[in-house]
Parts: C-alpha cells; structure tokens; sequence
C-alpha cells in the first residue's frame, strides 16, 4: 500500500500565520505538523509515500524531510500542486506514484494519538473498494466545520455530509482515506463545489453509492489543526500534554 500526505492548500484558516509559511510546516508543540502525519504513516506500517504540496514554501519540506531515511521512510517522493483546488485534486497527482496498488490519503495537518495501524490492517484484509476512518465528536458547532456521517438504522454510512449546518450524527468523517484503483477514474467525474474545490468527500459519497465503503470508528484523540485557530490550539495542548505517536501509542 502507498501512502499519500496531503499538504498543500492557502491554510487560509489560520492566517495570518500562514502568510508566511505553509500550515503544515507550523509547530505543534515539539514538532512541524507534518512530521505527525509521516510518523502517522511510518507507524502505520506505509514505508513508500508521496507529499503534495505547493505554493512558495515547498522546498521547506525538502529541507526538513529529505529522503526520508531520518523516519523510516524507505522511499520518499514529492509532487507539487499549481493551484490549491482542493484535496481530491491534489490527489490526482499521485496516480503514477501510486499505480495499480492501494492508496492511504492522510491530510498533514490530522493529528492521531493513536495507531492507525488497526485501520491499514483492515483495509488490507478488505477485498475492495474504500475506507474512511470515523471520530465520534459530541461539539455540533465543531462538526458543522467537518464532513459528517449519516448513518441509517444497521450503522452503515448512507451518505458524507460536508459542513453540515445540522449535523447528521456525531460521527466526524477524519482526514484519512483509503482507495483501491478505481479512485482514478473517479476524480475526473468531479466537479468543483461551493467552495471552488474538487472535494473529496464527493470521492467518498461515490464509494459509498457503489456499496464499496467500509469504516473504523477510532479510539482515542484526533484534531484537525488547520480547521481553526481554536482546533490548533486544542492540538497544541493535547500533544504537550499526551505525547502522540509513541512507540506504546
Ligand atoms: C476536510 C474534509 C472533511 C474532513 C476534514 C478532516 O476538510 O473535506 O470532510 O472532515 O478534512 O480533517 P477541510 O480541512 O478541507 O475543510
């Protein structure tokens, strides 16, 4: 299985610190936030991946990954998105990278305390298809910033709401992602939303359409750092406080 990290985009969100880096370069704590999603991987058992990123600091992460010996990482690449368009085109430009294997997408700026080893496992027992990855969140006001789950009375997905203004469930759809191949021939059946971007939780709502979409609900801590100031400073004190990614985590 490939991984792919997500780390373009305006970061708008978090302006201005961003006006002078990109978001996932920000601390979190002890380290740049990108650093979380490649232990992310690494633990998870992914050893080849692909980072999409774009604007004027990419070669930063040239800087601060390199060849990726440093994290276990047995084969780094690195592609660059033009324009931000949204994570479903940014993920486009990983299909050579990734060919006919699986993909795990994981956006750089989703902090896991725990292993998602369980869900790469599960995924590789699945026969095919796609999986996403469920948080239970109690905040409404929190998951209207997210794309939430419906479920319908068995506890299956019926649909992806992005940015719900009345939640469907308490169920937070988290940035981690997993696609067989036929991903590549769903991206170019989609259009840009509201908010000028490819979405991937269109990607998904495709998956699910098909019966193709299994989920995990996770079990501990999970924060979007760039959904908010508020949401990255929640990180912040989570991760000082419960190191994440530990060899016991
Ligand atoms: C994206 C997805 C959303 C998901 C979130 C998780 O939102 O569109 O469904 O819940 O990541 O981090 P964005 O950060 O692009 O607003």
């Amino acid at each position: 299985m490939k991984g792919v990290i997500l780390a373009g985009g305006t970061g708008s969100r978090l302006h201005p610190l961003t006006r002078i880096t990109n978001k996932h370069l920000l601390p979190i704590w002890d380290r740049p936030m990108i650093n979380y999603a490649i232990e992310a991987l690494v633990k998870g058992g992914v050893s080849e991946m692909m980072l999409v990123t774009g604007g004027t600091h990419a070669g930063e992460f040239l800087r601060l990954l390199g060849n990726g010996d440093e994290f276990g990482i047995h084969r780094l690449l690195y592609a660059y998105q033009d324009k931000p368009g949204g994570i479903a085109e940014a993920l486009g430009l990983a299909e050579k990278f990734v060919g006919g294997d699986r993909a795990v997408v994981l956006l750089g700026d989703n902090i896991f305390e725990r292993s998602i080893r369980p869900c790469v496992d599960a995924f590789k027992k699945q026969e095919k298809g796609a999986r996403v990855v469920l948080s239970h969140l109690a905040d409404s006001q929190h998951l209207r910033h997210l794309g939430v789950a419906q479920l319908n009375g068995d506890r299956r997905i019926e649909r992806i709401i992005e940015k719900p203004k009345v939640p469907p469930s308490e169920y937070a759809v988290t940035g981690i992602y997993f696609y067989d191949a036929t991903v590549w021939g769903v991206l170019p059946r989609l259009t840009p939303s509201n908010r000028g971007e490819l979405e991937i939780t269109d990607v998904n709502n495709w998956y699910l359409e098909q019966g193709l979409m299994e989920y995990d609900v996770l079990d501990g801590f999970w924060g979007d750092a760039g959904e908010s100031m508020e949401a990255y400073y929640k990180v912040q004190d989570f991760v000082r406080d419960h190191p994440v990614n530990r060899n016991d985590s």
